[in-house]
């Protein structure tokens, strides 16, 4: 991992991007989670989940289209390599382009691109004349067309080639754990209330000391009685904490990741915490189950 670490650029925040590849932490996912903080507006107390991730970025050249590579391959670089790989050889989990041609029709390529699918999203910015070019590229016909593109203009010199998180031969991180947590934060003042590690995982090195603090997605909420409600870590449960304390208070074990933000709401005076149980992300399955939790 040394050896790695002397590789790749590591100067410290702000370091810009390059080819060599880049430290970005924390990663592309947080710091302060995508499920977005939770705020009781009572006392101007913030809740927020973080990740603490070490991630490699890497950008690579782009052609401009005039020598040696193509105007689609360009494009191809711009627009689809930063999920798709530098390489288009797939990463993260994201399906590789390469081969693309035998397993889509043309037109269903145009259509991905245009409208998106699952979880890519649609790429309306970019003209026909573009989405052609990409598309003949992915297949293999363009030198065959010789296809042109006149009103495209490529000023990006560089691309995003590759972001992955920078973690060890066994799968985990290269920082000391936590590796996730959970934090109340006072706006009123700045200072933080309390942090706790968010998640539990059995070590492989002492199988007596679980791994506290572990990589989440999702949100917390919380509500007018103190308690906060998240799911969000790969260990697949959802937790309930003292809002006033990080105390944990009562934890179960969902079907699969709950990596969404809780609800919770009142129905004929009973309140339901709900949890969206996806799944599917940081290597663990997919589930299809929304999980309704109620007192009696
Ligand atoms: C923000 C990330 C992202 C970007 C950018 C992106 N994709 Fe995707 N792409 C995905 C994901 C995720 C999937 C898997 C979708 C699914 O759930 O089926 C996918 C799937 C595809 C598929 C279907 C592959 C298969 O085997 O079924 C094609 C084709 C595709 N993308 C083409 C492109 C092209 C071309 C570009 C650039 C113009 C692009 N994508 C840019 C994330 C991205």
């Amino acid at each position: 991992m040394l050896e790695k670490f002397n590789s790749i650029t590591s100067q410290g925040q702000f370091t810009p991007m390059d080819t060599t590849g880049v430290i970005l932490f924390p990663g592309a996912d947080g710091g302060a989670e995508w499920g977005g903080a939770a705020l009781d507006p009572r006392d101007g107390v913030m809740y927020v989940n973080a990740n603490e991730m070490a991630w490699i970025i890497k950008m690579k050249e782009v052609g401009d289209g005039s020598e040696g590579s193509s105007v689609g391959q360009s494009l191809a670089q711009i627009h689809c390599a930063r999920c798709h790989g530098g390489d288009l050889q797939g990463l993260n989990g994201i399906p590789e382009l390469q081969n693309v041609k035998l397993r889509l029709e043309t037109d269903s390529i145009k259509t991905i691109i245009q409208k998106g699918r699952g979880a890519m999203p649609g790429m309306p910015n970019l003209s026909e004349e573009e989405t052609n070019a990409i598309t003949e590229f992915l297949v293999g016909m363009e030198e065959a067309k010789d296809h042109r593109v006149e009103n495209t203009k490529i000023e990006v010199p560089y691309s995003i080639s590759s972001f992955a998180r920078f973690k060890d031969d066994r799968g985990f991180p290269v920082v000391k754990p936590p590796w996730g947590t959970l934090n109340a934060i006072d706006l009123n003042t700045g200072e933080y209330l309390w942090t706790v590690p968010l998640g539990h995982e059995e070590s492989l090195d002492d199988p007596n000391n679980p791994v506290s603090g572990l990589e989440n997605y999702g949100g917390p909420v919380v509500t007018k009685g103190g308690v906060l409600f998240i799911a969000a870590t790969k260990d697949e449960k959802i937790r309930a904490f003292h809002m006033k304390t990080g105390k944990k208070l009562w934890e179960d074990q969902l079907s699969s990741g709950g990596y969404a933000t809780p609800i919770t709401y009142q129905v004929d005076g009973k309140q339901y915490v709900v949890i969206s149980c996806g799944g599917g992300k940081m290597g663990t399955p997919s589930g299809d189950e929304y999980r309704a939790y109620a007192l009696e």
